[in-house]
């Protein structure tokens, strides 16, 4: 059958899906997480729909997953109230805890979290139309997150846990809490990227707030009453509902101290202005990118192929790593083109539960419109969509479209798609390229496929003041997520990792005195009966 044939009949019927991943019935998630209490919300809701349409008397139509509350400022200024008595300016439960007690809580979440995989990965996949197996691997690769840092944080305090001496002073130097963050992840991630800031967040002894995306809300429900068990009350709590009416307030109370974000620099930067003291702000922000690959003729062409396909067209090229341009030297480009789009046509289309699918219906609604528009625009400058099919659309569905050529003229050169639509740049001299990447707003990766060593030391000196990591023969990618992933321009501001999102999350602070005896008696009095958290030798297995 021909991939426009298959793609208008695309939406199973609701007796084809199959049992593993069925929803027993739309989830009413009235609850939200304040003060160690899920409370009851009577309000406004937000209705679910997934982006997989189900054919039904009426033709396709989403599924209706659920609601959720739309909470407002009243409630999110609550949340806050919460989250600042928790933390206590420092002087609460949790920030005063020894290090071995917050992870012991840590590990009972873990556990709590691990028995609700099922429930999770099948929201998950339902919610943002992630496929089965991407969408278990996002949950187990957030347990496996967790249990790195509580391995971190062993490490970092075995390390504090004596002290220095230096010009006759002695010192012991650990790592404090910040005050209250707030954690906002993206609909792509929505498990990993808004967990892998509020796990560091927590463990470091800091309150949370956080906010699920827009897309990915209603896979919170199972883990809420988990997050209520695992902690002291106000030390995590949730908040739903529109960035403007609960993100603002919360911003603009001056009362954050660290704001974890993914996702645009535009809301970024809106929600950052909103504080009334902004050198009080701490802000790890995860943005967009225009990562670009390069392949040369002398590159391994099934290898640069397979890893450009993976690059551009991994969850529907719907990642803030995704290969969004890909630069290909003329003396290779009809190989490339054809192994590529080749490549591309053998790919599984279909529906998220589908063993092997690869592409899949997109998140935002508005995305398809959005890529037809891009698309448009290059059609109109002399591109073409080269590979059979590339540009369907049915509903949510968008089949991959490679365009070529591509000249900085088009909009798909500059806007970061965020989808199917895969750029084809010729180029002749790697200078081009480079020229590029200078003058774009982003620079976060770039992937080089060759096999010159000339080449590549060449480029790689040059690119490592433009990015944040120089990808060698292979994709753009996050992880693994003990590496540091940063960028720079408008792509990210600190850098994340299991290692660096501690030290996100808290302050070097130390205790000191001079060698004198009556202090040295002071403080060994102080360690032999245990009588601090802070100022203490123990030793964490
Ligand atoms: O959306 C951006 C993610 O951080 C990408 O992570 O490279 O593991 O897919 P990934």
């Amino acid at each position: 059958m021909e991939a426009t044939e298959r793609i208008s009949r695309i939406f199973p019927e609701e007796g084809s899906i199959p049992e593993f991943c069925q929803l027993a019935a739309p989830m009413e998630q009235t609850g939200y997480l304040v003060g160690g209490e899920l409370r009851r919300w009577s309000g406004p809701m937000q209705e679910v729909h997934s982006p997989v349409y189900i054919t039904g008397p009426r033709g396709p139509e989403r599924k209706f997953l659920g609601r959720y509350p739309l909470l407002g400022e009243a409630q999110a200024l609550e949340v806050l109230e919460a989250a600042v008595q928790a933390y206590d300016y420092g002087r609460g439960q949790w920030p005063t805890l020894s290090v071995q007690d917050r992870i012991t809580h840590l590990e009972d979440f873990a556990y709590r979290m691990g028995a609700q995989k099922s429930a999770v990965v099948k929201l998950l996949m339902w919610e943002v139309g992630k496929s089965y197996l991407d969408s278990e691997k996002e949950f187990d690769r957030t347990i496996v997150y967790l249990k790195d840092t509580i391995n971190a944080l062993k490490d970092l305090d075995r390390a504090s846990s004596r002290f220095v001496m230096e010009q006759g002073i002695l010192g012991q130097i650990r790592r404090a809490p910040l005050g209250v963050a707030l954690c906002m992840g993206p609909f792509n991630y929505p498990l990993n990227e808004t967990l892998t800031s509020v796990i560091p967040a927590l463990i470091m002894g800091n309150a949370v707030i956080f906010k699920p995306p827009k897309l990915g809300v209603l896979l919170y429900s199972p883990l809420l009453e988990a997050l209520r068990d695992s902690f002291p009350p106000g030390v995590v709590n949730t908040v739903y509902g529109r960035g403007a009416q609960v993100a603002g307030p919360l911003m603009a109370s001056g009362k954050v101290d660290v704001l974890a974000f993914v996702g645009t620099s535009k809301v970024a930067d809106t929600l950052k202005k909103q504080h009334p003291k902004p050198h009080r702000l701490r802000s790890s922000l995860g943005l967009e990118a225009k990562n670009p690959a390069l392949v040369f003729p002398d590159a391994d062409l099934d290898l640069a192929v397979s890893e450009c396909l993976l690059g551009t067209l991994s969850f529907n090229g719907q990642r803030c790593t995704a290969l969004k341009l890909l630069f290909v030297h003329v003396d290779i480009l009809p190989q490339f083109l054809e192994k590529f789009c080749q490549a591309l046509g053998c790919l599984k289309y279909g529906m998220p539960w589908e063993p092997e699918v690869a592409i899949t219906p997109l998140a935002e609604p508005s995305r398809p419109a959005y890529l037809q528009e891009l698309v448009a625009d290059a059609r109109a400058r002399d591109a073409e969509i080269v590979n059979p099919g590339g540009g369907t659309v049915n509903q949510s569905f968008f089949f991959p479209a490679v365009l070529y050529p591509v000249t900085d003229a088009m909009r798909i050169y500059h806007e970061e798609q965020f989808g199917p639509v895969i750029p084809v740049v010729p180029f002749r001299h790697p200078d081009a390229a480079l020229e590029s990447l200078i003058s774009s707003n982003y620079g976060q990766q770039v992937s080089i496929f060759s096999s010159n060593d000339d080449t590549i030391a060449y480029l790689v000196d040059r690119l490592v003041t433009q990015v944040g990591r120089v990808n060698l023969n292979s994709q753009c990618q996050r992880g693994p997520d003990t590496f540091p992933f940063t960028g720079r321009k408008d792509s990210a501001e600190g850098t994340l990792s299991v290692h660096d999102a501690l030290r996100v999350f808290s302050l070097r602070t130390l205790v000191a005195a001079k060698e004198t005896e009556p202090n040295k008696k002071l403080i060994t009095g102080i360690l032999r009966e245990h009588k601090s958290n802070f100022l203490s030798t123990d030793f964490i297995f």
